[in-house]
């Protein structure tokens, strides 16, 4: 056990191990009710079932972030998701609205691959080379300190569902984009808007320089972060190969994190939500692969016993933090909130949240 997993199981007493799983479901449900309106459960796709049968509101990155801005009744969020969610949700809401992240733990690798440090050491290089013609572009999975960063330069954030309207807009607004943390969203997104790969390069946030850089800088109209989600680069052209020789009818459908050969060589892409409301769609006994976390892959085969669905790579585990969120850490977080403590709070300070707040703003406008 890491030091970090120590830390997570020393904050949930040994004896929320031990209770059924029917135990902590009836409690959650008489805290839940007791609170009524005052507290509110989003939850993202990728949440496992246990946690979702309390979900308020369930959805996409978007969605959420659009949910907690709207919700002015909640006094308490317990949000079931990932560290960034939680922020964001914090930083839409007001002062009096408290956010609670059920396990501090539940965070995401790839909002990490982008550290404030390197990007205050990067933008001054990049201006120095480029002068004043980038616009930083933030995907909503980073910190909250990287939106500050983008915010206060100008720039703005993007989910994956609507990276390509507001990258069509920013591309209108300066000569090129910096696109973090997500290489691969950042790359499928411009692509779909028809700059050709020669005219991205990518940024190295260690070695602090452009890689695969194929022509002049005065062409270069797209540099990628050097990030990537753990989970979807397990989808490979080598699943695809096997999906089309083994079921020629099935349609194959993936996340934008997945890398530029899967999304281009698959049928369709698009935000946990379009694949929701593809499949949904979809006439009875259509054929689907999927390439996205295993919950929500889980979850859609079980709501379609009338389609055949697989995940594009079986073999994949769930997001690993995502999956930190369950029913003993939901039923502490809920109980010492009924006991009147704020257990595992999430809060950004006032400075961040102004300067993230003009590029949350910025795409929630547009969105
Ligand atoms: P969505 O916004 O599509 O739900 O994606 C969030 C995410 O973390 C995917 O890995
Ligand atoms: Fe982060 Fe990937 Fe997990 Fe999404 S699936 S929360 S991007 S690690």
């Amino acid at each position: 056990m890491n030091l970090l997993e120590e830390a997570g199981k020393a904050l949930l007493p040994e004896s929320y191990n031990h209770l059924s799983a029917e135990e902590m479901i009836h409690r959650i449900q008489t805290i839940r009710q007791e609170f009524g309106e005052a507290l509110f459960i989003p939850c993202h796709h990728y949440q496992k079932d246990e946690v979702v049968q309390f979900a308020d509101s369930i959805g996409d990155s978007l969605q959420l972030a659009q949910a907690a801005a709207q919700n002015k009744k909640a006094r308490y969020i317990v949000f079931c998701g990932v560290h960034f969610m939680a922020e964001t949700a914090d930083m839409l809401t007001d002062d009096t609205q408290k956010v609670l992240l059920p396990d501090l733990r539940a965070g995401c690798s790839m909002a990490d691959m982008a550290d404030i440090y390197q990007l205050e050491q990067a933008w001054p290089r990049l201006m120095e080379r480029f002068g004043n013609t980038i616009m930083p572009i933030t995907y909503i999975n980073s910190t909250a300190a990287i939106k500050a960063f983008v915010g206060a330069h100008g720039g703005t954030t993007v989910t994956s569902s609507n990276a390509k309207q507001i990258v069509k807009y920013a591309l209108t607004q300066k000569k090129r984009i910096f696109f973090l943390p997500d290489q691969h969203l950042g790359r499928n997104t411009t692509a779909e808007l028809g700059i050709p790969l020669e005219e991205m390069a990518v940024w190295n946030p260690i070695l602090q320089e452009l890689e695969e850089i194929k022509t002049s800088d005065q062409r270069l109209q797209v540099i990628l972060w050097k990030g990537y989600c753990s989970v979807h680069q397990h989808f490979t052209l080598k699943n695809i190969s096997h999906i089309r020789k083994n079921h020629p009818a099935m349609q194959i459908i993936v996340h934008p994190e997945c890398s530029y050969e899967v999304v281009q060589a698959a049928d369709q892409s698009g935000s946990t939500k379009k694949i929701v409301d593809t499949i949904e769609a979809a006439p009875a006994g259509s054929e689907w692969a999927i390439g996205t976390e295993a919950n929500l892959v889980g979850r859609i085969i079980q709501a379609h016993p009338d389609k055949k669905i697989v995940s594009l790579n079986p073999f994949t585990c769930p997001c690993m933090t995502m999956n930190r969120i369950d029913l003993p850490h939901l039923l502490f977080t809920l109980e010492k909130l009924h006991q009147g403590e704020l257990i595992h709070q999430i809060h950004v300070d006032k400075p961040t949240t102004t300067n993230a707040l003009m590029a949350l703003d910025r795409m929630l406008l547009q969105s």
